[in-house]
């Protein structure tokens, strides 16, 4: 008796101890094709989690907006006032507006707007910024708002300078970081000296101390006619068709609010206003 329940104990231990190992492999066996399941749900948490921080991160009661204070007519300081103005202030104040956002502008020297956008220090850059391939590997850009391009000009009294192939070996002056300091040392055979304001490279055409300078369509037109005391002449023809768009932070949520507020103001005939305003003449097509 004793013998026979020993064995029974034996046979006992034996079958549970199968078991558990059968049960072991079984769990871990199912474990195995299920685990990426739980970590999937497990990441998904933790996206969740990410996506809410940065919901929190870029949900503010006040954005930052960057822009510069020397770009007539899209940013400038009013000579009277002192008031920064320009179509450029209208254009993001209607679109916070439209938008729902509040807003705070920061002014600093253009290369700077560039730079800092790319960081991300600050949440909105609106600053007739020429959307480029370069410039998109740091920044978003919003949809094209101002269609621009790049032009010579020359003191008024200039014969010598018809156009852009008349100025290999000639100092043609512009503004640092602007496309145009990218086009000249990269399509001319010219002495490119690029200023951190754009009036002095103005100013240095007028004054005799350099040849030429190229800059954008309308910033240069608009300063000739009117700082510029008719003392500057634009010749030959826009050299790059370039596009204006606003500027964010890689990734920036913000970037879709924004551009969905300024579709809604090219349609709703705010964007042509605030355009005629400063142009003296309706967009195309609007
Ligand atoms: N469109 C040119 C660029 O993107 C010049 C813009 C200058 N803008 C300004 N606010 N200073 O380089």
């Amino acid at each position: 008796m004793r013998k026979k329940s020993y064995f029974a104990f034996l046979l006992f231990l034996m079958l549970v101890l199968a078991a558990c190992g059968t049960s072991e492999d079984t769990t871990s066996n199912e474990a195995e094709p299920e685990s990426p399941d739980v970590e999937e749900t497990e990441s998904t948490d933790e996206g969740q989690e990410e996506e809410e921080e940065a919901a929190a991160d870029w949900e503010k009661d006040v954005y930052t907006v960057a822009t510069d204070t020397n770009y007539v007519p899209f940013e400038f300081l009013d000579q009277d006032s002192g008031e920064l103005i320009g179509f450029d202030i209208d254009l993001i104040n209607a679109l916070a507006e439209e938008a729902g956002i509040n807003i705070e502008i920061e002014t600093l020297e253009f290369s700077g707007i560039v730079a800092g956008m790319g960081s991300g220090r600050f949440d909105i850059g609106i600053a007739g910024m020429t959307i480029t391939e370069e410039r998109k590997e740091n920044i978003d850009f919003s949809q094209p708002y101002y269609d621009a391009g790049l032009v010579v000009a020359v003191h008024v009294d200039n014969e010598d300078i018809q156009s852009v192939d008349d100025l290999a070996g000639k100092t043609v002056t512009t503004r640092v970081g602007s496309t145009s300091e990218t086009y000249i040392i990269e399509n001319t055979e010219a002495i490119p000296e690029a200023f951190p304001q754009i009036t002095e490279a103005y100013q240095n055409v007028i004054a005799g101390r350099a040849d030429a300078t190229i800059y954008d369509v309308p910033n240069v037109q608009y300063y000739a006619s009117t700082e510029g005391g008719g003392q500057l002449k634009i010749v030959g023809d826009t050299l790059t068709g370039e596009q204006y768009g606003i500027a964010f932070p890689k990734g920036s949520p913000l970037r879709d609010v924004i551009d969905d507020a300024l579709t809604t103001l090219k349609e709703n005939g705010t964007y042509a206003d605030i355009y005629e305003k400063w142009f003296n003449e309706r967009p195309d097509g609007m």
